[in-house]
């Protein structure tokens, strides 16, 4: 049988190259080998507060980007989140296999939690229980994700294995997959730090649907690392954190990208990554453009009904083993 992957991301803000050469960009090269689902979980987005009108709207605008960047909604499944009520059903009976002592452990969950400090939601506190639904409702073998996700997997397989082992066999366990390179782009502007779309400083983060002035800017402002080699070298984070993003978007070998910037200078670097990037971004960007709000619906709906269909029987016997249907 074909094997499943899952993935997804929030509609929380804008989609920048950290989520793209981590997570999506291996979404396209992996969907005609799986049979794939890509949700946007706006239901993890509303664990931080939300303006409803534009969540709305980021999340339209999330779906018309997946379909940019090269999902193809014929071989693949592309749907929302809430669109599919088992989500938060299976979330609810997860909740009663999952310990708060696991996720009081959530690096990401502590990371946030000590940014906001007041009005921590209990939805945030639970939001890898959700996200476990998510994949294992699908019957997931394989979940594309950059390394920040990597715990909450671990999460999905322990609940997965706990589940199991109480109620009998019902949940595929998962495996994550975390590319090599990519799976951790770091901020621009602070290189200790992942690119984020929460980060303090705008110019760390470049966005997919950047112009080119905003593209040249950021990546002109880049931290660089004392020396002057051009070389890809892990003990001088931010330089071989821009020679990842070049290798990975020219899909050159390491050792082409060396050779190309030996004897160079740093300005150079920057001016090629951006040149690069913004070639790159071009057809990316008029694609999100071209997609019409009717294609678009028809895609979602047409993704909410395969989702549906699959998630349904697991959650079925979910109820069965749990006693919950009559
Ligand atoms: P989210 O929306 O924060 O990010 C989407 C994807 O982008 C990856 N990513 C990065 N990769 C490399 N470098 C970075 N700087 C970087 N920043 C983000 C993330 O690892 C992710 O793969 N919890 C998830 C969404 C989710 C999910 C799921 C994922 C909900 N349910 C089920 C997989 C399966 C999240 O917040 O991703």
């Amino acid at each position: 049988m074909t094997k499943r992957i899952f993935s997804g991301a929030q509609p929380t803000g804008n989609v920048h190259l950290g989520n793209y050469l981590g997570a999506l960009r291996n979404w396209v090269a992996l969907q005609h080998e799986y049979e794939s689902f890509f949700c946007i979980v706006n239901l993890h987005a509303i664990t931080v507060a939300q303006d409803p009108a534009q969540l709305v709207e980021k999340t339209r605008d999330l779906a018309r980007i997946y379909l940019a960047v090269g999902i193809d909604p014929q071989v693949s499944t592309v749907f929302v989140q809430s669109d599919v009520k088992e989500h938060a059903e299976l979330t609810w009976v997860l909740n009663c296999i999952a310990r708060m002592s696991e996720l009081e452990r959530m690096t990401q969950y502590k990371d946030k939690a000590r940014k906001q400090q007041e009005n921590i939601t209990v939805g945030l506190f639970d939001y890898p229980v959700l996200m476990a639904a998510d994949i294992l409702l699908y019957q997931t073998d394989l979940v594309p994700v950059g390394d920040d996700q990597r715990q909450h997997l671990e999460l999905t397989r322990d609940v997965a294995i706990r589940f199991n082992r109480d109620y009998g066999e019902t949940f595929k366990v998962p495996d994550a997959y975390i590319p090599k390179i990519g799976a951790r782009i770091m901020s621009l502007s602070d290189p200790s730090k992942k690119m984020s779309k929460s980060d303090d400083d705008p110019n760390g983060c470049v966005l997919l649907m950047d112009d080119a002035d905003a593209i040249q800017k950021k990546f002109k402002r880049a931290v660089t690392d004392s020396g002057t080699e051009i070389r890809f070298d892990e003990s001088r984070p931010a330089i071989n954190n821009l020679l990842e993003i070049y290798h990975l978007i020219t899909r050159k070998s390491q050792q082409e990208v060396e050779d190309h910037f030996a004897g160079k200078g740093y300005a150079q670097l920057k001016g090629d990554l951006a040149e690069v990037t913004i070639e790159f971004l071009r057809p990316i960007q008029q694609r999100v453009r071209e997609i019409t709000d009717e294609q678009l619906d028809a895609i979602l709906d047409q993704g909410r009904e395969k989702a549906e269909q699959i998630a349904r029987v697991t959650l079925e016997q979910v109820f069965k083993r749990t006693g919950l249907s009559l």
